[in-house]
């Protein structure tokens, strides 16, 4: 059988980190009230860069440190939704800047999934055989979907963006999947509402450009699915916690996570996290966890990992992976 094996591991960051102070001369809020609530001490903000920007500096690291050639690369995903354009995707301006003339490119939005949810589409292109060489990367620029002004969002999030290159095996790679959507929770977390311009629209056209979010809500989803999600793939992978190296989540709070570890009976330790240092970033945040991880030495071959992205949508998606 054929598998997706991942090769390297890449992050972008903008050069301007804001801290928690910086950000209470903005709004009324304090280092206090946000490092206890979500664990977040700061994060990188773009100054002049949008999310192709960063996405190109994480993919050519990727195609370097590999010594892929970029006409060899078949495919390209990018998980985003803070793309530059609706069109061409983001992953089509990648794919210009890199020069990989022979690759097929698009954008999935699923949110804080949506590292993932590529990862597992890539995944299926190479099974069947017509991919060998991919490039998946998640990427965001959320900050120019943030109303600054608002407290209750503006302190989670941050830009970035990190990627894997993944190619056909004979073993390893993604080894097993759980993946989830439900459009009736849609309304819980919405960004980048397109108004209606049309020249017969009577109505008052609404303005939700912003991110909104009833963060009590998507807290209580996260905690009740991700643990599901990540029990049904030990269980059907007949993967035990203790064959784990890392469980990798979505960096959304520190609490979620613990919550999480909590209800996986799973230490603490096995749960990486930055989200002090780079906030939320959406769809980056895990491709930016593993590519930290693998800098910091944590990754070898062979070891078995979880990943599992919540968010937008609702989404979740859960992944074990053989590297
Ligand atoms: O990445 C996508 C997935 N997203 C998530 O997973 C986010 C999940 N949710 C969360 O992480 C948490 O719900 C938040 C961190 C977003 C909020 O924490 P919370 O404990 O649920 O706070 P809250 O929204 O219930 O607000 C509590 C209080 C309110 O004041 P009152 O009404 O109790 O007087 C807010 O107005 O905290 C106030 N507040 C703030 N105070 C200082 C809200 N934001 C701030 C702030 N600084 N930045």
């Amino acid at each position: 059988m054929i598998r997706s094996r991942i090769i390297g591991f890449e992050r972008a960051l903008p050069p301007v980190t804001v801290t928690n102070d910086d950000l209470a001369k903005m709004v009324e809020t304090s280092d206090e009230w946000i490092s206890s609530r979500t664990g977040i001490r700061k994060r990188h903000l773009v100054s002049d860069q949008n999310t192709s920007d960063l996405c190109i500096i994480a993919a050519e690291k990727l195609l370097e440190k590999a010594g892929w050639d970029s006409l060899s690369v078949d495919l390209i995903i990018l998980g985003t939704v803070s793309p530059d354009y609706t069109t061409p995707s983001t992953a089509c301006l990648v794919q210009n800047a890199l020069g990989c003339k022979n690759a097929f490119c698009f954008d999935i939005a699923a949110a804080c999934s949506g590292f993932i949810y590529s990862l597992s589409v890539a995944d299926k292109f190479i099974k069947n055989g017509g991919v060998k060489r991919a490039i998946v990367l998640g990427g965001e620029t959320l900050s120019k979907i943030t109303d600054w002004s608002d407290r209750s969002t503006c302190v989670l999030f941050g830009d970035g963006a990190g990627g894997v290159l993944l190619e056909a095996a004979e073993e390893g790679g993604i080894l097993y999947e759980d993946i989830h959507s439900d459009g009736s929770k849609a309304m819980a977390l919405t960004a980048g509402y397109r108004a209606n311009k049309s020249p017969f629209y009577k109505a008052e056209p609404k303005n939700d450009e912003f991110i909104d979010m009833n963060g009590r809500e998507v807290f209580t989803f996260a905690t009740r699915k991700v643990p599901e999600s990540i029990k049904k793939v030990l269980e059907e992978s007949k993967t035990s916690m203790d064959d784990i190296k890392y469980v990798v989540l979505h960096q959304a709070n520190t609490r979620i996570n613990e919550v999480i570890a909590r209800k996986l009976k799973a230490p603490h330790e096995k749960f990486y996290t930055n989200i002090d240092r780079i906030g939320n970033t959406s769809g980056a945040s895990v491709p930016i966890a593993l590519a930290e991880m693998n800098e910091e030495g944590l990754l070898h071959k062979g070891d078995k990992i979880l990943i599992s992205g919540f968010g937008g949508g609702l989404t979740w998606a859960t992944m074990l992976i053989e590297l």
